[in-house]
């Protein structure tokens, strides 16, 4: 039996310029585990406050999620001879530093701390599954499975109170420009 004829539009070809297949699957693994390590230190920084609250177990579920996420993208790392990002030192600090300074605004703002991060990494993740396309169908699974934890996080967030934090909108503003920008830099450092 003959195949059904596909009509999706054929990719453009790379620019001059582009970075190779492989250069672009090296950053994006790369990115990728910055950022899971930056969340697994964001919640251990939100944990260090918010142990023995109400938030422990909503917490500690999220950390166990962010670090299976990590482990994955540590694997990848050394399959693929990747080297991480030289930032990592910053995002030890910054990532648990950016938990516990929310969470002790209160565990509204930590929650609203929750849903900027993970709006941004849910963003990211559709982004790269785009860029993939049908290249990495194995690298590609992961992602997707991992957005869907992301966006189960940013959902718990909501309801939990993110939406009642101080200045919502400006803090998760915030966050949101803070995160892209770690992105960005974790992609290319
Ligand atoms: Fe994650
Ligand atoms: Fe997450």
């Amino acid at each position: 039996m003959s195949k059904p004829s596909k009509t999706s539009p054929a990719k453009p070809s790379a620019l001059p310029g582009d970075p190779s297949h492989e250069e672009a699957v090296s950053r994006i693994v790369r990115v990728n585990q910055a950022g899971e390590y930056g969340a697994k230190r964001i919640y251990e920084g939100q944990l260090a406050v918010l142990g023995g609250t109400d938030a422990e177990p909503i917490l500690r579920e999220m950390l166990d999620q962010e670090l299976e996420h990590l482990e994955r993208f540590d694997q990848e790392l050394v399959d693929r001879k990747v080297r991480p990002t030289a930032l990592q030192p910053l995002w030890h600090f910054a990532g648990f530093a950016l938990g516990a300074g929310t969470a002790l605004l209160g565990k509204d703002a930590a929650m609203a701390c929750t849903v900027a991060v993970e709006e941004v990494i849910d963003e990211h993740y559709a982004a790269q599954t785009e860029e993939l396309g049908d290249s990495e169908p194995g690298l590609k699974t992961t992602i997707e499975q991992f957005r869907a934890d992301e966006q189960h996080h940013r959902d718990v967030g909501l309801n939990e109170g993110a939406e009642n934090a101080p200045a919502y909108p400006v803090l998760t503003g915030a966050i949101k420009a803070g995160s892209r920008l770690a992105i960005w830099l974790s992609t290319r450092v």
